[in-house]
């Protein structure tokens, strides 16, 4: 699939001239994300490594002198007005514009004096495919904000800012990952991050130069149950730690982790807190190997993080199993579940000239489960938001 970002970028335009009658002030983006490695380790003060995607939420934006905001979405067609009432506490919106209104609401708890705004939104990253078109579009409306109100407000904290107006105001109790990699992510490399202490690392992620590519597999499959489960796995990780005395289950060791199941009362917990400990070995294991440029090498991981998530975590539907085994079997070096689970996208780690084999078997093995066609897409690192 060819990404065409001005196209995008020009249908924001359109969107606003529609609603408004008139050109906007300026235009800002943010993408969607793959996460390479490191999944439900984050809200554990975990390790992740998410790249970000070509595909792009763009944001056309003016001031609106009322200091209310008025917001559109070329995908929904819907027109959403709010004023002060509405973002003094969670719930005051909801449905899609939550996330335009949570933005409003974070910056304003964070004392910033946020600009009343008209706003128009477009966007090729696919919706609930687990590649955080909630993310982007957040990242994409406070970047609109700040730029429009000239807000004191560096990248570094903006990450904390999205995820407050997720958790708190749309209620989602996601963690710090999908902010971050939408904001902070630099083209031609993976972002390295410590969930604890919110540094990161830009961990160069070549792949034309070593001839692989990563297939993303869109599975298609309807989220079941994928909030409730979602908070459940969150619920269930906490409680381990706490039944381990430890702050997170970041700081369970590797080495030390027979001992920590041996503490724990359930197999369920146990498994749970198995898949968080070699997860977040699983991250540092791949970035070491991409710092000393084996790229091919961390094949072997990938598929080891989706078998920990299948066993131990839980979190996947037959058709990202399928669409895993179906691309190892046709040759990818490896193969994951990517993202919050339940659905969502696969990703694949091949040789650039097996591309098309893999997605072929992929497609072939959705065709003999009657599963619905999946999408095919390779990607390449790209920048945060703009
Ligand atoms: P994901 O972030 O994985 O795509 P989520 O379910 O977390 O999935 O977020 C998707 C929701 O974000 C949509 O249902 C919608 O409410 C909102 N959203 C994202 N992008 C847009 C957009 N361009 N226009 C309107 N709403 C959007
Ligand atoms: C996402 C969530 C992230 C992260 C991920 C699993 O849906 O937004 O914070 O927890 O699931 O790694």
């Amino acid at each position: 699939m060819t990404i065409h970002p001005d196209e995008v970028a020009d249908r924001a335009t359109t969107c606003f001239q529609h609603a408004y009658g008139r050109a906007p002030a300026g235009r800002w983006a943010a993408p969607g994300r793959v996460n390479l490695i490191g999944e439900h380790t984050d809200y554990n003060d975990g390790f992740v490594l998410p790249f970000a995607l070509p595909m792009r939420t763009v944001v056309a934006a003016s001031p609106q002198p009322t200091g209310s905001w008025t917001v559109c979405s070329e995908l929904t067609g819907e027109t959403v007005s709010f004023g002060t009432d509405e973002v003094t506490r969670p719930g005051g919106v909801t449905g899609w514009a939550a996330y335009v209104a949570g933005v409003v609401w974070a910056l304003r708890e964070a004392g910033h004096p946020v600009p009343g705004a008209r706003l128009a939104i477009a966007s090729d990253v696919p919706l609930g495919a687990g590649l955080s078109s909630s993310a982007a579009l957040e990242a994409a409306v406070l970047a609109a904000l700040v730029d429009l109100g000239g807000l004191a407000l560096p990248a570094e904290q903006q990450p904390r800012l999205a995820q407050r107006a997720e958790n708190q105001y749309v209620g989602a109790p996601t963690g710090i990952m999908d902010q971050s990699a939408v904001i902070r992510c630099r083209t031609g490399h993976a972002l390295f991050l410590d969930c604890r202490t919110e540094q990161v690392e830009h961990i160069p992620f070549d792949l034309d130069g070593a001839g692989l590519a990563i297939l993303v597999i869109d599975s298609r499959a309807p989220h079941r149950h994928a909030d409730g489960e979602y908070a459940a796995r969150r619920a269930s990780c906490e409680k381990a730690a706490a039944l381990l005395d430890v702050p997170a289950l970041r700081d369970v060791p590797p080495a030390n982790l027979d001992d920590a199941l041996a503490r724990l009362p359930d197999d369920e917990t146990r498994r749970r807190v198995r898949h968080v400990v070699t997860e977040n070995q699983r991250v540092l294991d791949t970035v070491a190997l991409l710092r000393d440029g084996q790229v091919r090498q961390i094949g072997p991981l990938l598929t080891a993080s989706h078998a920990s998530m299948r066993d131990d975590f839980a979190i996947t539907v037959p058709e990202v199993d399928v669409a895993v085994e179906a691309a190892l079997a046709a040759g990818a070096l490896g193969a994951r579940m990517t993202g919050g689970g339940f659905g969502g996208c696969v990703l694949a780690l091949v040789e650039a000239d097996q591309s098309d084999r893999v997605a072929a078997a992929i497609t072939a093995a959705y065709a003999n489960r009657a599963f619905t066609t999946p999408t095919v897409t390779p990607a390449t690192p790209a920048s945060g938001a703009t």
